[in-house]
């Protein structure tokens, strides 16, 4: 196992934090402006792992967008290991809900394909193909097509094709959304165990507090619209962990605390 110890240095810092949105630009509510995102200040040090929670439309996916370089931000600042976050780079890589893998491609195919086009040495993507395809735990489908695989595998092959670029941040939106209960949990246990040899300081955009949980080492929430981050709460659990972290009692207390805080945020304060 690699000892891998989280550094005090900021990865990721955003300071005062604006971005608007201008939908609908020449009809019916012309150019009406939504402010999304308001005077949001956090950061995220080296190896962290960090949760964003908040009520669907909150702006979680418009922030990621933007530590992404997808989108710009009207005002203030995001640096990444100090230089600011112009468009997007191998340093952040994304993985989104539904990750598409290219049907007309394998799973080792799809995998490798960052690293090919990176004109990387064949002994070197065969040697990290290796090790990424154990991580992921999909020996042996390496020739199967996208198709031929479940909702999970799919998933998993699309972390895979992420991971095996060793960016220094991993960005996530709501990953594993679209799976079911059961293939979720496997994915939530599969990252704890990738976190044991691997740590990139990840992102994490979810909308479930359990989750949430089990994966961070802080949770920041977002209030309504316009977004701001109205809470933070450090998780006190060490690593290595395991799902059987769910049934502690001081899970249950914090879960309680996270699931109030989102309540209220709907129900008043944040409107
Ligand atoms: N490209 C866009 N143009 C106009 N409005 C947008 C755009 N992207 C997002 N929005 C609006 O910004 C708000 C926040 O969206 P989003 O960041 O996707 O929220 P979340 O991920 O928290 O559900 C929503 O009201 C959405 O309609
Ligand atoms: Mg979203």
């Amino acid at each position: 196992m690699k000892e891998v110890l989280m550094g005090t240095e900021n990865a990721l810092r955003i300071e005062t934090l604006e971005k608007s949105f201008f939908p609908g630009q020449g009809v019916g509510t012309a150019g009406k402006q939504l402010m999304v995102l308001s005077k949001i200040s956090m950061s995220i040090n080296e190896g962290e792992f960090v949760g964003l929670l908040g009520p669907s439309g909150c702006g979680k996916s418009t922030l990621l967008n933007i530590v992404a370089g997808f989108i710009q931000a009207d005002k203030g600042l995001v640096l990444f290991q100090g230089l600011p976050v112009t468009r997007p780079s191998p340093e952040r890589s994304v993985l989104f809900q539904d990750s598409v893998l290219f049907p007309w491609l394998t799973v080792k195919e799809n995998i490798i394909y960052g690293l090919k086009n990176r004109k990387e040495k064949r002994e070197i993507i065969e040697e990290k193909y290796l090790r990424t395809i154990q991580l992921v735990e999909l020996n042996g489908f390496d020739h199967f097509y996208p198709k031929q695989l479940s909702g999970g595998m799919q998933q998993r092959a699309a972390l895979a094709r992420v991971l095996i670029m060793e960016s220094p941040m991993l960005l996530m939106d709501e990953p594993f959304a679209s799976l079911d209960a059961q293939t979720r949990m496997l994915m939530q246990q599969l990252l704890l165990d990738i976190e044991k040899e691997i740590r990139p300081t990840i992102l994490m955009v979810t909308h479930d507090i359990e989750e949430a949980l089990i994966l961070s080492d802080r949770i920041l929430i977002m209030g309504k619209l316009p977004g701001q981050i109205i809470h933070e709460v450090k998780v006190p659990f060490s690593r290595p962990r395991d799902l059987s972290m769910i049934g502690k009692s001081e899970f249950g207390k914090i879960k309680d605390e996270l699931r109030r805080v989102l309540f209220d945020c709907k129900s008043s304060v944040c409107k």
